[in-house]
């Protein structure tokens, strides 16, 4: 028999190569591990049964003289093992040029330079059969008041997509943008910094239906939001076009853990509503991991950490599809009322003149217990394996 927590390409997960390749440079530290190639990265997560990688232009090629030969190389692992390019986006934060930002730096030249490099690299994410382009502003922002016209950023934000999406539109490709929010780091502040601000911005473009999210997991997090909440809202607008999952302790530095560490119990939710269960609105993209193996660890560790946010997941969608097939959770669900919430509060051919007329109980009401911890437990006891 199959184990259910090993991966297979049809689980679809999909792995950044600057997360394997993540060598541990931080504020305090520089590298603890090697540099990885991409084609050695694309050979590991096949063999670990990833179905696709994705890539920002820079971890891909790293330097324009061996742009050419790299690609090539990347093509051929691509071919050999089956994998898929299914996202890509831009590297607008690492060069000193991008340290006030790149497609809001206050520097025109800067902004014009960050665009052309976006554009150069969408050309090669089309060509290697990716459908989700992502923007990711790390830099967008700033660290005090007068340095920053929010507004002009915004203004330029939006001229930004806006020329994407037609450059995409009249290449005929078939791309479409996904915004990833976060609130701080590396900027003090960053633009967009939640799924809610990226929501608003998105219904300004010219081409909203082009533009989603890509929202993470320990983005929300620091936050202090509920990430599975932000998805089910996403998913409700239609834009949850990707996601970025990973694991963080509540609100502090971006820690990016692998998927199911830390907040294991919003894991648990997050994968519930990624099914769709409850709703009938499931995620039907990629499954994509975007986190960074700690500097503790040597290559063996960070395969490790790869095969662990794939069996996590597994593991956790077992635990959902249980929970959610379990008698016990159906009677729960039902003294919660949580199927009552979908019944439209005016009935059919009532008016608001009926609503009005009706005599309320409220005392009645306000006395009726919502049976909640009933619920929440059951979906502890499955969590926690007892069940
Ligand atoms: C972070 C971000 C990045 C982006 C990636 C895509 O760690 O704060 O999540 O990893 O997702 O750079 O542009
Ligand atoms: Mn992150
Ligand atoms: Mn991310």
């Amino acid at each position: 028999m199959t184990d259910p927590h090993t991966p297979t390409r049809e689980d679809r997960f999909s792995f950044g190569l600057w997360t394997v390749g993540w060598q541990g440079v931080d504020v305090f530290g520089g590298a603890v591990r090697p540099r990885l190639d991409p084609v050695e990265a694309v050979h590991r997560l096949a063999e670990l049964g990833a179905a696709a990688v994705t890539f920002h232009d820079d971890d891909l090629v790293p330097d324009d003289a061996t742009r050419e030969q790299e690609l090539a190389r990347f093509r051929d692992a691509l071919a050999e093992t089956g994998l898929a390019v299914e996202m890509a986006t831009t590297n607008l934060f690492g060069h000193p040029v991008f340290k006030d930002g790149g497609l809001t730096a206050n520097d025109r030249g800067v902004r014009r330079y960050a665009l052309a490099k976006v554009l150069r690299n969408i050309d090669v994410a089309a060509e290697l059969g990716a459908r989700t382009y992502v923007l990711w502003g790390g830099r967008e922002g700033a660290e005090s008041g007068g340095t920053k016209d929010v507004a002009a950023a915004l203004d330029r934000y939006r001229e930004s997509l806006d020329l994407l999406c037609a450059y995409v539109r009249e290449q005929g490709r078939d791309i479409r943008f996904a915004l990833e929010p976060k609130p701080n780091e590396p900027r003090g502040d960053i633009l967009l910094p939640t799924i809610g601000h990226a929501l608003a911005f998105i219904g300004e473009l010219e081409e909203p239906d082009r533009v989603g999210l890509n929202p993470e997991v320990g983005h929300e997090e620091m936050a202090g939001l509920n990430y599975a909440q932000g998805i089910a809202q996403a998913l409700w607008h239609g834009k949850l076009f990707h996601i970025d999952l990973n694991g963080q302790h509540g609100p502090r530095f971006d820690q990016d853990l692998r998927f199911g560490a830390g907040n294991l119990r919003g894991a648990f939710w997050t994968v519930d509503v990624l099914l769709g269960a409850g709703t009938g609105r499931a995620y039907d993209g990629y499954v994509h991991f975007d986190y960074k193996p700690p500097r503790t660890e040597d290559m063996d560790g960070v395969w490790e950490t790869a095969r662990a946010c794939m069996r996590n997941y597994l593991v956790l969608r077992e635990k959902v599809r249980a929970f959610r097939a379990d008698p016990e959770v159906a009677d729960a669900l039902a003294a919660a009322r949580v199927g009552e919430l979908a019944v439209p509060t005016l009935g059919d051919g009532e008016t608001l003149a009926d609503l009005r007329a009706e005599t309320h109980d409220v005392e009645a009401m306000a006395a009726r217990g919502m049976h909640f911890e009933r619920l929440d437990q059951l979906a502890m006891e499955h969590l926690l394996g007892v069940r």
